[in-house]
């Protein structure tokens, strides 16, 4: 479903904060029989007793479910809290973040439309932008990441799309949302932001002026690596055509892992608290260590984009990224001796998880790709959990002796 503001939030007397957002929105309609937690609706279709009824719900003219390929109880709830936390019109959600990406894409792009984004973006998103849309005729450009003026002056030659990524995966590199998306607009550009990384805590790129904002709610949202999902967030009309994509290709989000979504959000505000800080100083920390060639961390002041990442980000996230002295081989060597991380294609969970490109944002590129992506063999993605920072310092320390 797409998920509208409701009146009561646009007459909202008092400005309630995102904390209590994260821990309130969406929940109240969906409480059955006085429980205090949302229900987990697992019925693949709605009854109406009389067909007058069902009509009014199955044309939008009252609200009411009708199957939930289209939506379901579970999954509003989720929409409800992840548009209130982007501060939203609208939102609506999918079985991964990828079904969120490539919907959004494929609804917003026709044959002959241009595309400009950046080269480093997520693999999977990528791998959209190099395989499956120039199959469809569509012109794709990937400016280099970090070049704005080589991005202006793409868009500025006419797009339909304007996709950003920021901070980027695993670069850590941040977009200037604000700068970008004026550019956008100023082409007649629907201008896409995934915010993943950043999650809504540290960033709203909607307020920035982007017109829809992506997350893989597999991440940060959910937080405890155990539900897939996606969502997307805008004004109501964009959001209504990748809806009525999502509804009729089918990438719904399953009301189970909507549950564990919605039970993970609750602490969004208090986990990315702890891990922008913990992030904060083992970046800081490794930047000395004699084994690390390089930290990537936009909330280090030698970040090439540190100015531009205070200017738009509330906390600067809970990954970093660095490369070894010593390439593969050295990831190889320290990657097994860590005790405090799992080594797994994931992150943003309440465990530490560390992994290379190679196995895990970028497996799906050769070496010359992720080589011509800036992506060193050497590096590690470390996602920071919520242990204890001194205890994550001291295993890194001892894994990299
Ligand atoms: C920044 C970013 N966007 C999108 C995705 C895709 O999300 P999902 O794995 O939920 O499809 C990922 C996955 O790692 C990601 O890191």
């Amino acid at each position: 479903m797409v998920n509208r503001m409701q009146s009561s939030d646009e007459a909202s007397p008092r400005h309630v904060s995102r904390d209590t957002l994260a821990v309130w929105a969406g929940e109240n309609e969906s409480l059955v029989q006085g429980a205090t937690q949302v229900p987990v609706v697992y019925s693949a279709a709605y009854g109406y007793p009389d067909v007058d009824t069902w009509l009014e719900a199955a044309t939008h003219r009252k609200p009411g479910h009708i199957y939930s390929r289209n939506s379901n109880p579970t999954v509003q709830v989720f929409e409800d809290k992840i548009r209130s936390l982007e501060g939203a019109q609208a939102a609506t959600s999918f079985a991964t973040g990828m079904a969120a990406i490539s919907n959004t894409l494929f609804t917003l792009l026709s044959p002959g439309d241009r595309v400009v984004s950046i080269k480093d973006t997520y693999g999977g998103t990528s791998k959209i932008f190099l395989e499956f849309l120039p199959r469809l005729q569509i012109d794709v450009d990937l400016c280099e990441t970090s070049n704005h003026e080589q991005i202006e002056t793409a868009v500025a030659r006419g797009c339909r799309v304007l996709y950003l990524e920021s901070p980027t995966n695993p670069t850590l590199r941040v977009m200037d949302i604000a700068r970008l998306a004026r550019a956008g607009h100023e082409a007649g550009a629907v201008v896409v932001v995934d915010n993943t990384f950043a999650t809504p805590v540290n960033q709203n790129p909607l307020s920035l002026g982007a017109d829809l904002v992506v997350h893989s709610a597999t991440k940060f949202l959910g937080g405890h690596a155990d539900a897939m999902g996606g969502a997307l967030c805008g004004d109501t009309d964009l959001v209504g055509r990748v809806y009525h994509f999502r509804e009729i290709t089918g990438a719904a989000l399953d009301p189970m892992a909507a549950y564990l979504l919605i039970r993970g959000m609750k602490t969004l505000p208090l986990r990315i608290r702890r891990q922008n800080e913990s992030a904060l100083r083992i970046a800081q920390w490794l930047q000395s260590h004699p084994a690390v060639e390089a930290v990537n961390y936009p909330g280090l002041e030698t970040h090439p984009h540190h100015d531009i990442a205070r200017r738009q980000m509330r906390g600067f996230g809970g990954v970093l990224s660095f490369t070894l002295r010593g390439g593969f081989e050295a990831v190889k060597q320290v990657l097994p001796k860590l005790r405090l991380a799992h080594r797994a294609a994931n992150l943003g969970a309440v465990e530490t998880i560390a992994g290379p490109p190679a196995t895990t944002s970028h497996v799906e590129c050769s070496v010359q790709e992720r080589e011509a992506m800036g992506i060193p063999e050497g590096l590690i993605r470390y996602s920071t959990g919520i242990e204890d920072v001194e205890d994550l310092m001291f295993d890194l320390s001892q894994a990299m002796e």
